[in-house]
């Protein structure tokens, strides 16, 4: 780390470096590497920052996961009054109000930062993006656990609210201005209001599939044993009438015909898909 980089870093963690070197709980170590993670994730994630000092200097979503940080330690030191200080002071200075309780991973970044509220018993994993007007908080119905928990990699769009103690997957992203109620899977993309799928593991959802060659086994399994069990029950019914023999035979030669068209259009589909060149 050059030396102008290092004085901005002590100028910004000064204020918490204090009291962490009081805690036995928290290892300075570990909570200059989430502030480090904090300043990293603006460089990573807005094209916008052009240097660490105006990362440091205009970024009030920075400013506001700084103040979180050193609130949250004095919370889990149980000092009275002095962590909700700092997070109302957080909320004068940022326009950012996260509760003390709030559990926050590494690499957290709150691009555009205004309006956001996280609540009490908000769980978020590491590289967690958030944008303006964000929240992150309970339905009113219930209690303990009533906040999301946000898991690694997550995104949430601007003036998306993610509602109660519902859990979002890993990487997935919530479009903006999304009301999310319930659980969102990882790696998909959720939008709307209430919150829906539109996306799940880079794959539109609800798109027509027309990948026939590679049909799922379950559906050619569930036709094989439909087709067994009516040759069964026209063979009983052969032997229960006899009179009726011919009938069916006709019938049971008419369906087998049919069957037949039917695989061997899927056949030549297949064969024809083989030779031609992928790409
Ligand atoms: C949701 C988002 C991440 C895009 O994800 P994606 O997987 O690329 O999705 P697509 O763009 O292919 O859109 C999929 C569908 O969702 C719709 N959609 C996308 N974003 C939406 C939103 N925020 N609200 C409602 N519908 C949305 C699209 O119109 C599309 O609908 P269609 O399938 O009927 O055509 C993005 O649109 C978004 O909201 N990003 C947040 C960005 C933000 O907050 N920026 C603030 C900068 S200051």
């Amino acid at each position: 780390m050059s030396f102008s980089k290092k004085t901005a870093f002590f100028l910004i963690t000064a204020g918490g470096s204090s009291a962490l070197m009081l805690s036995k709980k928290t290892g300075l170590g570990q909570t200059v590497k989430a502030v480090r993670s904090d300043i990293d994730a603006i460089r990573e994630r807005d094209p916008a920052a052009a240097n660490l000092l105006e990362a440091l200097t205009c970024y009030s979503g920075l400013h506001a996961i700084l103040l979180h940080r050193i609130a949250h330690f004095l919370y889990e030191h149980e000092l009275p009054l002095a962590p909700r200080l700092v997070s109302q002071l957080n909320r004068f200075l940022t326009g950012i109000e996260i509760h003390p309780a709030a559990r926050i991973g590494d690499g957290f970044f709150i691009d555009h930062g205004a309006g956001v509220v996280i609540g009490e018993t908000t769980e978020v994993g590491d590289n967690v993006t958030l944008y303006q007007g964000v929240t992150l908080g309970g339905t009113g119905k219930e209690t303990g656990k009533r906040h999301p928990t946000l898991m690694d990699g997550v995104t949430v769009g601007a003036g998306a609210k993610v509602l109660g103690a519902v859990k979002v997957g890993e990487n997935a992203k919530i479009g903006a201005g999304s009301v999310v109620i319930h659980d969102v899977p990882a790696n998909s993309t959720v939008v709307g209001n209430p919150g829906r799928p539109v996306r799940e593991r880079g794959r539109k959802v609800g798109a027509a599939d027309i990948d026939w060659t590679h049909l799922p086994d379950p559906v050619a399994d569930a036709m094989r044993s439909l087709v067994r069990r009516v040759v069964e029950l026209e063979n009983e019914f052969k032997q229960a009438f006899p009179e009726k023999k011919e009938e069916i035979d006709k019938a049971q030669q008419e369906g087998e015909q049919a069957l037949d068209k039917v695989f061997d259009y899927y056949q030549e589909r297949e064969i024809k898909k083989a030779g031609q060149p992928k790409g």
